[in-house]
């Protein structure tokens, strides 16, 4: 490949993880160069925990009701992450809204993936949002965590247009396929030191990026 040492990273996860097993799968097939470390959950048994440990990667499950507030939380988190010395931190389904004491002290080393064109429809059920009010393209953004919810610099998208009478079901699933794609680049880019956060800019090849790198979807849109 090339001389730069693979890239640490610690993925965060709430639920399914299949973003994880992307980066897993592209991992063991040498098309990332990274080394997923560890996994953590804020919540326990769910599948993306089954997935780190059948890729005998450790796992660990921080929940937010185990400790007495947020800040105490995210103080644990932090210090049990900082053991393991990574390079990037990957919010891949990670449903927890994360502090700015947090997100400083990592800043220019998370990145997050959301299911929608941002800055449109953050927070939560975007799909569902995104057909209620009858738009004709979707996609998911992978960007730079910062305290802004949902609101950080953003790196690469992927839009689809959506097909008439398209059901949440299949539009979360083409999405999701979509995100399959960019996350993978996203942290190929850093894991190859050729993207980087600098102040509120991204910087992609030693060129400011004006705006997020488009992927379009194959999909048509019915008539
Ligand atoms: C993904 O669609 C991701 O964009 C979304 O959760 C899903 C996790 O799927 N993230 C958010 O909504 C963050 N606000 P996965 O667990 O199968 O990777």
């Amino acid at each position: 490949m090339n001389n730069i040492p693979r890239l640490n990273v610690i993925v965060l996860i709430s639920g399914e993880g299949t973003n994880l097993q992307t980066l897993i799968d592209a991992e063991r097939a040498g098309k990332i160069n990274t080394r997923i470390q560890a996994v953590f959950s804020d919540r326990p048994k769910v599948p993306g925990i089954k997935r780190a440990n059948r890729a005998n990667i450790p796992s660990h499950c921080l929940a937010h009701s185990d400790f007495p507030n947020r800040a105490t939380y995210e103080l644990e988190l932090a210090s049990h992450i900082d053991s393991y010395e990574p390079g990037l931190i990957v919010l891949a389904g990670f449903m927890k809204v994360l502090g700015a004491g947090f997100v400083n002290h990592f800043r220019g080393q998370i990145i997050n993936i959301h299911p929608s064109l941002l800055p449109r429809y953050r927070g939560l059920d975007t799909h569902r949002r995104v057909l209620e009010a009858g738009e004709e393209k979707h996609g998911a953004t992978v960007h730079f965590v910062t305290e802004e919810l949902d609101g950080g610099p953003r790196i690469i998208q992927y839009r689809i247009p959506i097909k008439a009478k398209e059901s949440e079901a299949e539009l979360a699933q083409r999405i999701h396929e979509g995100e399959y794609i960019i996350l993978p680049q996203a942290v190929a880019w850093l894991a190859n030191q050729r993207l980087a956060l600098e102040g509120n800019d991204v910087i992609l090849d030693n060129q400011k990026l004006g705006s997020p790198i488009l992927i379009e979807g194959k999909h048509e849109r019915s008539p």
